[in-house]
């Protein structure tokens, strides 16, 4: 597939590196041809493409957002014409004091994406983990895959992320439509406040069994 990534730091890197490694043409939407997250990235992935934000999201099928959430309207605001009828692949967490919920839990951050962007195809993912676990998916000596987490309301657009989710080695879980973003996003603190706050290892992931 073509996929494009707005933002490419500790989260969007590992992915687009491992995307493209998978045989996917994988373009960074650059604004800023000096980022030190774009050396890094195409230092370790030469193979990576670079375009300027517009013509990136408009050559891509599918779009990765990952940048720090209060950055969000500014990344999209100029490449909103070109992501109509795209899917967005939301992986930001709107994270406020004291690690709280950025908006109060009053809505998703997923939820105010696709405001921004109405005509976009939003789907969450990759947000319920810290970035270790996009360097290295690996979990060697289980006879299950850890989980990764999506929802939206376009079930193509969904399809679509679960293969690619697949492919980087989760097990794909849809947990449902858009409204269940604000949901993750609480999993994602539990998640965090767990890890970076209260000492457990960065490299604990959700798995899913069922009978
Ligand atoms: N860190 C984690 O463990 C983790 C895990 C899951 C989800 N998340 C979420 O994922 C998102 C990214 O986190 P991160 O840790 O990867 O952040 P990061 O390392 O700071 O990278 C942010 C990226 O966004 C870019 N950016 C910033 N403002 C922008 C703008 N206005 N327009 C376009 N691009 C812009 C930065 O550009 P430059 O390269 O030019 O600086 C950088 O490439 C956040 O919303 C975070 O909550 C983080």
């Amino acid at each position: 597939m073509k996929i494009t990534f707005i933002g490419y730091g500790q989260v969007g890197g590992p992915l687009a590196d491992h995307l493209q490694r998978l045989g996917h043409e994988v373009i960074l939407a650059a604004a800023e041809l000096n980022s030190s997250n774009l050396q890094k990235a195409l230092g370790q992935n030469p193979g990576l493409l670079v375009a300027p934000p517009q013509e990136a999201v408009r050559r891509a099928e599918v779009v990765f957002l990952a940048t720090p959430f209060q950055a969000n309207e500014a990344a999209l605001k100029s490449v909103s014409e070109e992501l109509t009828g795209k899917i967005l692949v939301d992986c930001t967490n709107p994270v406020g004091p004291n690690l709280t919920h950025g908006l109060n839990s009053s809505q998703s951050g997923s939820e105010m994406v696709q405001k921004l962007v109405p005509e976009a195809r939003v789907v969450k993912a990759f947000t319920i983990y810290g970035f270790e676990n996009f360097e290295n998916s690996s979990y060697p000596g289980y006879n299950v895959k850890p989980v990764m987490m999506y929802c939206g309301a376009d079930s193509g657009a969904k399809e679509i992320i679960a293969r690619l989710i697949a492919q980087l080695g989760w097990q794909p879980l849809d947990v449902g439509g858009l409204e269940q973003a604000l949901h993750l996003e609480h999993m994602t603190l539990l998640w965090v406040r767990m890890v970076r706050v209260n000492g457990h290892t960065p490299h604990v992931v959700w798995a899913m069994l069922t009978r």
